[in-house]
């Protein structure tokens, strides 16, 4: 809802719980007012008439203040917007134009000389969804930098800053830490999301887990990106964020040429960590994530089991017991096509190799299904390796700089998808392939960053960094168009890829490499302060486990722990003895029984995965899920009771896995007895509302 004070100057936004409002002073400056607990058009009004400081030598009456701030005039903060027009002046002066609402946000626009800038506000319950437009007429001018939003905090004390950091196999780590004067800067200048960080960050001064107020923002962009936090010198707190990472030049903005920043999506809880991830949550899954409503099937991932030494043998016998064991896709990995054996050679060649397929992928694409499975394989369609019939032919549709190294990571290059050609091309084989053989699912991965970042024919081979990812989108639109029963997972040598942009056009990802179980707690704790767990892919690999750390877990440990996402398997069938295989299909089974719950539920992590005890909770309707894991226990402490959430006090509950009724202020207050020993152990708790009726 928006509601428009009667000079047409002041907005206000509201959603459920919270409301964001606006001003354009009589100077056209646009200054932000509120953004919080719910308020009325009166109060925001009341805050529009507060007069700004005055300006003086050495400070800026507008710094902390404005909505977007541009490059130029009397501020000093890092702007949001910086232009070179066309004919070589810095900055920006803008005039407002006038606005526009609708039932669902707000657009504003203004103009300076022939460039349009458009700042829309759209609410999608309490997350406010934030972008740019920026049109220009001519001549061409240079975005050195156009962020999609500002994020201004209201006046407090002691801010406290979270984000998610990590690397391969050690994803989304949740770093709490004081914000200090001056600013932090997470991004990536890797050309794609990255997982040093990812894009979010969220602020709070005294929240817990289910208590205070939490400030969240979250950049929907595949590429290389910033967001900023700054304090500045009088204490106030912005966030700033787009694509790119350095304010050297995005693209040029020719005659009659538009760009559309990528969305930068805001959340205010009062309702602590846990509410906002909630918030976040239930925004993901109506809004963001496609199909959201429809639960994600068990799968089985042959990297692990095999690497690259596949044939179709092989993959049929994984494929036989995969499906005696309930699993309900079939994932043939990295290794199927080309001349690729291993990682030097092959991609790019997206055509099965003929000595492992003789047949082509449809025979075992026809076995996969016939007892019901989906189908699903590998691709990894941004990279080259120079060993590949496509390198060999097109050494130029990589992207490089004259005369230098083209740096090799993997054995791999990357393809410069800005170009048409490129895109075609891979269009071309891509729908081909998925015509070729019933394929249901498409783990699409990007292996290694950009390092080489050049384009010699092209006038401003910098909007390669930008078209790069505008590219891969229109690439998987079209692909999902033109085959719409195929599900889509974003892989990038783990999570490297995982953000609102291509979770927009993707159905689960790849959360990590790492899939020991003890690690993967706290990568499921960090990435579960954003994301739903109805798009974390979670595996069940071989102990001890040799990718990583050696470590020995028993199935049950690794059960529980992937049943917090969508499950999968992915440890060597083949070796699995006949008592595993049957106690995994138990597993299997019931994952099938909660999933809808853990996919489409509200999540209260009860406990965190420090320490021993750790648990995760999942209501949705009657149903009740507690997945608890025990780390360790050490003698002389004895193992908590989970204290659960989300349920009513007056009600009872049932617990299908111990008998037990319990009442619900009983669990709210006094908790859930696990009766977890030893470690690690851990258990699965499935509880049910109640009715009369019962
Ligand atoms: C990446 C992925 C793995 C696997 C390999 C195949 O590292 O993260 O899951 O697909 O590539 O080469």
């Amino acid at each position: 809802m928006t509601h428009v004070s009667e000079d047409g100057r002041t907005w206000l936004l509201s959603g459920p719980a919270g409301s964001y409002a606006l001003h354009v002073t009589d100077r056209d400056e646009l200054v932000h007012l509120h953004w919080g607990p719910r308020t009325g058009p009166a109060d925001a009004e009341a805050l529009a008439a507060r007069p700004l400081p005055e300006d003086w030598p050495f400070e800026s009456r507008l710094d902390g203040r404005e909505e977007y701030p541009v490059e130029g005039g009397p501020r000093f903060v890092r702007p949001a917007l910086s232009v070179r027009a066309g004919d070589g002046r810095r900055g920006t002066e803008w005039t407002f134009e006038g606005y526009e609402t609708g039932d669902d946000g707000l657009r504003l626009r203004f103009r300076d000389g022939d460039l349009t800038v458009t700042l829309h506000y759209r609410m999608r319950g309490d997350v406010i969804e934030r972008w740019a437009v920026l049109h220009n007429r001519e001549p061409a001018a240079e975005l050195l930098r156009a962020d999609s939003a500002t994020w201004t905090l209201p006046d407090r004390e002691n801010w406290r800053l979270s984000q998610l950091h990590g690397r391969w196999a050690a994803e989304s780590r949740l770093i709490r830490s004081p914000l200090t004067l001056g600013e932090t800067v997470v991004g990536s200048r890797r050309g794609h999301t990255g997982r040093q960080h990812l894009p979010w960050v969220a602020l709070d001064t005294d929240a817990t887990e289910e208590r205070g107020e939490v400030y969240g923002c979250a950049l929907g962009w595949s590429g290389s990106w910033r967001i900023s936090v700054a304090q500045l010198p009088d204490a106030r707190v912005q966030i700033t964020g787009g694509a790119g990472h350095d304010d050297s030049g995005l693209l040029m903005l020719g005659t009659g040429e538009t760009y559309v920043t990528p969305v930068f999506a805001g959340l205010w809880s009062d309702q602590g960590f846990g509410g906002a991830s909630r918030a976040w949550h239930a925004y993901q899954r109506a809004h963001v994530v496609p199909d959201a409503d429809r639960d994600r099937p068990v799968l089985f991932n042959s990297w692990e089991a095999t690497g690259f030494d596949i044939s179709e043998e092989r993959q049929r016998v994984l494929a036989e017991r995969a499906a005696a064991m309930g699993v309900e896709l079939f994932v043939v990995d990295d290794g199927w096509f080309g001349a690729r054996t291993g990682d030097r050679a092959g991609l790019g060649d997206w055509t099965p190799n003929p000595g492992r397929f003789p047949g082509g992928l449809k025979p075992l694409a026809d076995h996969v299904h016939r007892p019901g499975m989906g189908f699903g394989i590998w691709v990894e369609p941004e990279m080259v390796n120079p060993d590949s019939d496509l390198y060999r032919a097109h050494p130029d549709w990589v992207q490089f700089q004259p005369g230098r190294r083209r740096t090799e990571f993997r054995n791999q290059l990357v393809l410069n998808l800005a170009r048409d050609d490129v895109r075609e091309y891979l269009w071309e084989r891509l729908d081909a392939l998925l015509s070729s053989a019933p394929v249901d699912y498409v783990k699409w991965d990007f292996s290694r960053c950009f390092t080489d970042a050049g384009w010699p024919d092209d006038p401003y081979p910098q909007r390669l960094w930008t078209d790069h990812v505008r590219g891969l989108y229109a690439l998987l639109d079209r692909l999902r168009a033109a085959h719409p029963g195929v599900a889509f997972e974003s892989c990038s040598g783990g999570g490297g890829r995982i953000d609102l942009g291509i979770l927009s056009r993707t159905d689960q990802v790849w959360t990590s490499d790492n899939t020991d179980p003890l690690d993967r707690l706290a990568i499921q704790h960090g990435f579960s302060q954003l994301h739903p767990a109805r798009v974390m892919a979670a595996w069940v690999t071989d102990s001890p486990n040799v990718m990583l750390n050696g470590r020995v877990s028993s199935l049950r440990f690794r059960f529980v722990g992937a049943m917090a996402g969508v499950l999968g398997v992915g440890g060597d069938l083949a070796r699995w003895t006949q008592e595993e295989r049957a106690e995994a299909r138990e597993w299997v089974a019931l994952y099938k029984e909660i999933r809808s719950v853990v996919q489409r539920g509200d999540l209260y992590r009860l406990r965190p995965p420090e320490g021993g005890l750790s648990a995760v909770q999942y209501v949705l309707g009657d149903e009740t899920v507690v997945l608890a894991c025990l780390q360790a226990q050490h003698f002389g402490e004895p193992v908590p009771a989970l204290r659960l959430r989300g349920l009513d006090p007056g009600a009872t509950y049932k617990c299908r896995d111990t008998g037990e009724v319990h009442r619900g202020a009983v669990l709210l207050h006094h908790g859930l007895g696990t009766g977890l020993r030893g470690d690690p152990d851990a258990a699965v708790f499935r509880l049910r509302r109640l009715r009369s009726t019962d």
